[in-house]
């Protein structure tokens, strides 16, 4: 997980010194961001499918804090148009888009507690309401 996350830096550093060089493209950066989520959840996953140590997962949980909080930034005017999946809604509903959100981050700071208290059923149910938010954002502001 350590080495997960070395990585997950490293490649978010590797945006950030593409972006600066391109000038800052938000929708490549929400795009790799999610990607770098969707691994992280799935190392989490992993972790909690095996019962393995789930002191391991308190900052892979913080990351997806601090992501969830965030995001909302990457959606400026104008980033609807081109190469993204994310939905008119998230303009037209930009408040629902912000708590939808926000949920992620009360579910994923929820995750990061237990994981520190290295409690695995309170993490089970942490991990089952982060899942939870991504989909219900998803269903309202993401593209199929
Ligand atoms: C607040 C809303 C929201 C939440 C919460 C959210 N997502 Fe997303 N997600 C989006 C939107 C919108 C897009 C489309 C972005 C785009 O294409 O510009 C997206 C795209 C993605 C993608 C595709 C990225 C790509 O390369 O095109 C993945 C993978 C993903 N999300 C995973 C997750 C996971 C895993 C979680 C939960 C840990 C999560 N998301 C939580 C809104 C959300």
């Amino acid at each position: 997980m350590t080495k997960t996350l070395a990585l997950v830096t490293a490649m978010i550093l590797a945006v950030g010194g593409a972006a600066q060089a391109q000038g800052f493209d938000p929708i490549e950066t929400r795009k790799a961001g999610q990607d770098l989520v969707n691994g992280t959840f799935a190392g989490i996953k992993a972790v909690v499918t095996a019962n393995g140590d789930v002191k391991t997962l308190e900052s892979p949980a913080k990351a997806i804090q601090r992501w969830a909080v965030v995001y909302p930034t990457l959606f400026p005017p104008g980033s609807d148009k081109g190469n993204t999946k994310a939905a008119p809604t998230v303009w037209s509903d930009s408040a629902g888009f912000q708590k939808a959100a926000m949920n992620l981050s009360t579910a994923s700071e929820t995750l990061a507690t237990a994981a520190k208290a290295g409690d695995a059923t309170a993490v089970a149910a942490a991990f089952k309401g982060v899942g939870d938010a991504c989909g219900a954002c998803h269903k309202e502001y993401r593209l199929k």
